[in-house]
């Protein structure tokens, strides 16, 4: 293992999730346990250049695998697009002695972090932390389970008043510009009907089947929209809908940020200390500018360049089977 990486940061960076804790506590206690030194740097790349950067240790760590959101917080930075930024950005780290990062976060995050360790010679090893799951080299990302569940729980008690009033509702899931949280919590809501950016989406098909169910006495529903449809989120589609047929009462419901936070579950919890071990050997083995995923239960590196790249297709099996058992 490299003897030249004597200190290691961790930062987390983008959009929040669920188990990015679990991710922070692994790196760490995997540092240490390895005899090199760990940095915690609050605020992701914005602290970064800020010179937000504090020593780790065991007990930094202690008691916060089960917490949501992370405790180095996060945030975006304009400023990291920046030469200027980038350059402060690396003198903190010299300043502190740090010669490796791990960045824990999405795609975006893992953009910055290629640009920066081309330029500048700091090893890089990124985590996937997002709850969108849309990074290619990982079958799922961390926080993605815990959104999950967090949609189907609060789907499952909207389900509810829909049969108490025989209302349709419209309910809008976070995901950016991938259908990913949509595609599973729909299946597993039995939602009528899954809209998301990677199909195209009729409202005439989607009213013809409103009307199938209406005519089958389905008295109440639910339709999932992915916040990146490209009709637009759950009140456009609403709109769009109920200017065509009225044959619903509807309601609309946007989960927005509850998505980001809660306990991680099991699944997330695992991911994440598997994920931020093994950051830790890949830096130690000499790997550079990739990012460490699980793929068919195996480590697996990727480009950061490859990862970044929305080169996932959606499961299209998986939605012609979500219709058929939802008609
Ligand atoms: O990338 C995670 C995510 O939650 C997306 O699903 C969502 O579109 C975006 O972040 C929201 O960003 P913000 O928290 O800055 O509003």
């Amino acid at each position: 293992m490299s003897e030249e990486i004597r200190s290691i940061g961790v930062l987390t960076s983008g959009g929040d999730a669920p188990g990015m804790n679990a991710a922070i506590r692994a790196v760490v206690r995997s540092a240490l346990y390895f005899k090199r030194k760990a940095f915690g740097i609050y605020r992701g790349y914005e602290g970064l250049i800020d010179g937000e950067i504090r020593e780790m240790d065991y007990p930094s760590v202690a008691k916060i695998i089960q917490r949501g959101g992370t405790i180095l917080q996060s945030a975006r930075s304009m400023r990291f697009k920046t030469p200027e930024g980038m350059k402060l950005a690396y003198e903190n780290l010299k300043k502190a002695g740090i010669d490796a990062l791990v960045v824990i976060g999405g795609d975006g995050t893992f953009r910055g972090a290629e640009e920066f360790s081309n330029v500048y010679p700091v090893r890089v090893v990124g985590i996937p932390g997002t709850i969108d799951n849309d990074l290619y080299g990982s079958d799922f990302t961390i926080g993605y389970d815990t959104a999950l569940n967090t949609v189907v729980e609060a789907v499952d008690k909207i389900r509810d008043t829909a049969g108490s009033h025989n209302r349709l509702f419209f309910i809008e899931v976070m995901g950016r510009d991938a259908g990913f949280i949509a595609l599973r919590s729909g299946i597993a809501t039995g939602a009528e009907d899954i809209l998301m950016p990677e199909t195209e989406t009729s409202i005439d098909e989607l009213v013809d089947k409103l009307r199938h169910n209406r005519r089958e006495s389905k008295t109440s529903g639910i339709i999932i929209v992915a916040e990146g449809d490209e009709l637009g989120g759950a009140y456009e589609v609403a709109r769009k809908v109920n200017e065509q047929f009225s044959g619903y009462s509807t309601r609309v419901t946007v989960l927005g940020h509850v998505q980001r936070g809660g306990s991680p579950t099991c699944m997330d919890r695992v991911l994440a200390s598997l994920l931020g071990f093994e950051s830790v050997k890949a830096i130690l083995n000499g790997q550079n500018n990739v990012m460490v995923g699980q793929v068919d239960k195996k480590i697996v590196y990727t480009p950061f360049a490859k990862a970044t790249k929305h080169n996932l297709t959606i499961n299209r099996n998986m939605l012609e089977m979500a219709r058929i058992l939802s008609l």
